[in-house]
């Protein structure tokens, strides 16, 4: 039986468009779930657009649309710019939709008969010219240390001092530049205190990495705190059932959003059902794929809402560490801050997957992209080791043997060692070790190569006696660039289905590496990829610029 696997990778906001960071947890899960079918696993592989928040409220009053009309525009560019990357969803979503609404005010209320949640009146920083209450972010003046203007509500970018929005000297609001008062209003809190031994003992059941179980530590120690899940009028959300202009927080029913988009992918489905796969018994795997800024939400939060609204909790989640460019934050004023859509405007997509899984590991560390090191690589990996494999024996193959494979191979011991390898690599993937899984690919690449430089087909083709021969040492480099090009499939989607068209054989599943093609005929090759040149990359950093 295949295992059944829901996959998701966490929902962007829907204010703005995606950038590469964005992609980068995309194409890791996208990885990994490309692996899973390749095994035969059932794998469904959803994702959405956050629409709620204060931010999105914003933008759409200051383009002057209603906030439902930016997320569906939104919602609509993330789901083309992610496809075009070629990473698979089986639904694209958004968290305002009815079936999030209905899911997220039933385990409210399941949580409210448990006594959950409690409401208690703060005193929070509000904008009297906009009448609104302000999240920090949106309060800005002088640092209380060293005076610098234009600080942020929680540190100075000056010297680095961290404080309390009401700390900052002539605090005002960045909406309307008024100064901000303080006013009082109820809220709603989630009690997460009480699920601090049911959440202790989860986090060190092997559901999280141990880096992530180490960091949350820190919040035990502290001590778990009562969550404000609510937020006054006005706001783009969920009114609380119950209350008056009171919404959800929208990191409430974010993660609900998964189980939405979920839903909604389920009701064109026969096989697939939101009871089979949340229900508290499920015998179905659950995988979160999120940046390490959200760890807490969903390490800490979600499975405690799960719990205590009777489903099931995640069976793992799965952190990646933050994109940098040449070593740096991705930043608008230093010019390296890449739009997904700029990126594709000038380079391949499998390109940048390519080079992301080189760099991929288990761990949460940041992932670097050095321009000159990307150039290096995809020339070298796949233009200069993978591609060239095919493109040096499967012209001999076209000029002199009718794009007709040889009987037998020359050398099955060879075969059966690219065979074997397969095994390791399969268990790179499945741990999410992308970065073992190419290096070792590589080294196949290389053998592959070193193979064809021994017997030297160019050659073995002169001597008339040695033309069977040559047909075999042909036969058998296009056989190892097959499993080559099977074993980098859940990286390469697209140049792998070329790759099947020209060797003619149906879409490659795993299994398959265990077979020969012997007396197939091919077709005749046609360029997989082209070499990078630094015009190209120059060309993407000024439209970046
Ligand atoms: O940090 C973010 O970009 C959030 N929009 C992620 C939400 S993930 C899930 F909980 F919905
Ligand atoms: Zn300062």
């Amino acid at each position: 039986m295949p295992r059944k696997i829901l996959v998701t990778y966490a929902l962007p906001y829907a204010n703005g468009s995606l950038h590469l960071g964005h992609l980068v947890g995309f194409i890791q899960a996208d990885i990994w779930v490309r692996f899973q079918k390749m095994q035969g696993q059932d794998c469904v592989f959803i994702s959405g657009c956050d629409a709620h928040g204060t931010p999105i409220m914003i933008q759409a009053e200051k383009l002057g649309i209603m906030p439902e009309e930016l997320v569906e525009q939104c919602r609509v560019e993330h789901a083309r710019d992610i496809a075009s990357f070629f990473v698979h969803l089986d639904n694209y979503y958004t968290t305002h939709s009815e079936e999030n609404k209905v899911l997220i005010c039933d385990a409210f209320k399941k949580h409210q008969d448990k006594g959950n949640i409690v409401t208690r009146r703060i005193k929070q920083a509000f904008d009297p010219e906009k009448h609104m209450f302000l999240p920090d972010r949106y309060i800005k003046g002088d640092c209380p240390r060293c005076d610098a203007k234009d600080q942020y509500g929680d540190n100075c970018e000056s010297c680095g001092a961290t404080y309390a929005p009401t700390d900052l000297k002539n605090p005002r609001s960045t909406l309307s530049g008024a100064t901000p008062i303080e006013k009082e209003s109820e809220h709603y809190f989630f009690q997460l205190e009480q699920y601090n031994d049911f959440l202790h003992q989860w986090t060190r059941d092997g559901h999280l990495q141990e880096q992530v179980t180490h960091k949350l530590d820190e919040w035990f120690k502290v001590g778990l705190q009562p969550w404000d899940i609510s937020r006054d009028t006005p706001y783009f959300g969920f009114s609380i059932p119950g209350a008056d202009n009171k919404y959800f927080y929208c990191w409430l029913d974010a993660p609900m959003g998964y189980v939405a988009s979920f839903k909604n992918f389920c009701a064109n489905q026969t096989d697939y059902s939101v009871e089979a796969y949340f229900k508290s018994d499920s015998d179905c795997e659950l995988y979160h794929f999120i940046g390490k800024d959200i760890i807490y939400f969903h390490a800490l939060f979600w499975p405690a809402v799960l719990e205590g609204a009777d489903y099931r909790t995640p069976t793992a989640i799965f952190c990646h560490g933050f994109l940098t460019i040449n070593g740096q934050k991705m930043s608008k004023s230093r010019g390296t801050f890449i739009h997904a859509k700029t990126y594709l405007d000038h380079l391949p997509p499998e390109y940048f997957r390519y080079y992301l899984a080189t760099k991929l590991s288990d761990r949460i560390e940041d992932l670097d992209i050095n321009f000159d090191d990307f150039i290096q690589r995809i020339n070298s990996d796949l233009i200069g080791k993978f591609v060239n494999i095919a493109s040096r024996s499967a012209s001999f193959i076209a000029k002199y043997f009718d794009n007709t494979l040889s009987a037998q191979l020359s050398e099955p011991a060879l075969f059966k060692l690219f065979v074997k390898e397969g095994d390791a690599i399969a268990e790179h993937y499945e741990k999410r070790e992308y970065s073992l899984a190419t290096k070792r690919i590589m080294a196949l690449a290389d053998r592959a190569n070193q193979y064809v430089d021994e017997k030297k087909p160019w050659s073995m083709i002169k001597d008339p006696d040695q033309k069977n021969a040559t047909h075999d040492v042909c036969s058998m480099s296009i056989n190892l660039f097959r499993l080559l090009a099977l074993y980098l499939k859940p990286i390469l989607p697209n140049i792998t289905e070329k790759t099947e068209a020209f060797l003619n054989v149906s879409p490659l599943v795993w299994a398959d590496k265990n077979h020969v093609l012997l007396s197939t005929t091919i077709q005749p090759f046609q360029p997989l990829a082209e070499r990078l040149d630094k015009t190209h990359v120059a060309a993407l950093q000024d439209a970046t610029k």
